[in-house]
């Protein structure tokens, strides 16, 4: 935080009438691909994330920097003139923030000067662009006095994600990062959004985050192309059974009614929507009665239901996830979007230092990629650090 207000205090002259924020990165423990599926979802949200420094304006100058993009400068626009950029890279999610908030009617009448320095390892698929968006939402919340609930601030950073930046996602991720909380998961409905803090009490064991480093190349494309085979699914099931998301669908029902879907590569990503969905429901109803064995079982099959039916895995995320199992994981599955980014195991504590060598060894003599392993704590929602600098 100290080199953060050094550095707001370098680029945008004094420190005062700043403001401090911050906003997690998330994990999901399982539930992928179920968001926009209406299904449940089981992430946490983690104890890295992005920090900001910010301090309004007099005029509708926004001037926003990142420690970790130096390179890229002070990003300068009008509060008037938002639009998607190429070029302002990470600066686009703020941008997309600022530009629903007020196209929902909040009012923030003048410009902001922002430093950011954000330490979830980038492109990793923890989240760490909806972390930038829900701590700037944080930021208009507080600096302009807003009188907003969290839950909207969240549809709104995920509209942002949605029609400012033209990803496609659920609302998993802005979800997690708005409503975490410290060492608890939240078992999410996202068809109502109700929602249950469940506490994560892994006895023995601890929650290993390891990255591919493989770039996620076309994980855009590739994911709004998987959320439209889900929705040709559902067209196709509701001549059959009156539902209104694959979420509502027990497994019996989805065998005795797959055979409507004609296209077999979409039923396969319909399979896996209606059984994940399932199975988190299982999965954290043996976390609750303290079966992690159970859990860490579900967390594979999570993982090869990834793999065969809705195919987003590939060479890197199956190879860490394989190494994972052999080293005597619990249990390991890919976490996030898929296509690259990131893996997440259950591991038993006095083994953490062998299985991160043993799997980063496996990992690296199939695919020639050095992994990076991260232990991590799950830690509190999107917040205002402190009182304001004078
Ligand atoms: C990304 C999206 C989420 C969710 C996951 C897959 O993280 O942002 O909304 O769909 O992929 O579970």
């Amino acid at each position: 935080m100290n080199n953060l207000f050094d550095e707001f205090e370098k680029k945008f002259g004094t420190l005062k009438w700043t403001h401090s924020f911050y906003a997690p990165g998330r994990v999901n423990l399982i539930g992928e691909h179920t968001d926009y599926n209406g299904g449940h979802v089981f992430p946490c949200a983690l104890s890295v994330g992005t920090y900001a420094v910010a301090r309004k304006r007099e005029d509708t100058k926004l001037r926003f920097y990142s420690m970790n993009f130096p390179d890229l400068g002070i990003i300068e626009v009008d509060i008037e003139d938002l639009i998607y950029e190429e070029s302002h890279d990470w600066a686009n999610y703020p941008k997309g923030v600022i530009t629903t908030f007020r196209n929902a009617g909040y009012e923030i009448p003048s410009g902001l000067d922002i430093a950011f320095y954000g330490n979830i390892p980038n492109g990793a698929g923890l989240s760490s662009s909806a972390s930038i968006e829900l701590v700037t939402g944080t930021i208009l919340e507080e600096l302009f006095n807003l009188s907003i609930d969290r839950l909207d601030v969240i549809k709104l950073a995920q509209k942002a994600e949605n029609e400012f930046v033209g990803v496609n996602c659920g609302i998993m991720d802005q979800f997690a990062i708005g409503m975490g909380k410290k060492d608890h998961a939240l078992l999410l409905n996202c068809d109502t959004l109700d929602y249950k803090q469940t506490p994560i009490d892994l006895t023995d064991h601890t929650l290993v985050i390891a990255n591919t480093n493989k770039r996620r190349g076309l994980a855009d494309s590739k994911y709004n192309e998987r959320r439209s085979e889900c929705e040709e699914a559902l067209e196709q099931l509701k001549l059959s059974i009156p539902i209104h998301s694959l979420g509502d669908l027990s497994t019996e029902q989805f065998v005795s009614h797959q055979h409507v879907i004609t296209n077999p590569v979409v039923q396969k990503r319909a399979k896996h929507a209606v059984f994940e969905n399932q199975r988190t429901l299982a999965a954290v109803e043996f976390l609750s009665q303290g079966d992690i064995d159970s859990f860490g079982k579900l967390m594979n099959d999570s993982h090869i239901s990834l793999r065969d039916d809705y195919e987003v895995t590939g060479k890197e995320l199956d190879a860490l996830v394989e190494a994972a199992w052999d080293e005597g994981a619990i249990g390991s599955r890919m976490t996030g979007a898929g296509f690259g980014g990131c893996t997440i195991s259950i591991v038993n504590k006095d083994d953490v230092d062998s299985f991160i060598h043993n799997v980063g060894e496996r990992y690296k003599d199939k695919t020639g990629i050095e992994a990076d392993f991260y232990v991590v704590a799950i830690g509190d929602g999107a917040k205002r650090l402190e009182g304001e600098r004078i």
